[in-house]
């Protein structure tokens, strides 16, 4: 009976850092993914789900800032995600 509770003991152990394993390793590729998206992948990607695809030329720097942070919410993007869309419509 010890045995056998000890067996089941380190069963559970092992699952157990398994699953964290998982997890970590599953996080790492989702943040690699979304670090090797540029500027305009994320803008063609996010930006045309609700009206046609904006071109960098329409506002000035300063107003990519401000339409970056509304639109931010809207296509509730990341910091990074929206810094990188901005930076590429600034250009
Ligand atoms: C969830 C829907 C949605 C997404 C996704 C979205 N937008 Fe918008 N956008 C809107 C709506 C609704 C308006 C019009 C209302 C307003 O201006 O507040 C708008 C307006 C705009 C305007 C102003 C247009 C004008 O002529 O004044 C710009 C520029 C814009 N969006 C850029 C973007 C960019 C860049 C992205 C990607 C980061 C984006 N949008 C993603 C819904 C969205």
């Amino acid at each position: 009976m010890k045995t056998l509770n000890q067996k089941n003991i380190i069963g559970i152990l092992v699952s157990l850092i398994g699953t964290l394993l998982f997890f970590a390793i599953n996080g790492c590729f989702v943040s690699k993914k979304v670090a090797a998206k540029s500027g305009v992948q994320l803008w063609a990607e996010n930006c045309q789900r609700c009206h046609n695809m904006p071109s960098p030329a329409t506002f000035s720097p300063d107003q990519w800032e401000i339409v970056g942070m509304h639109m931010q919410t809207r296509a509730q993007l990341t910091d990074k995600e929206r810094e990188k869309i901005v930076e590429f419509l600034k250009q």
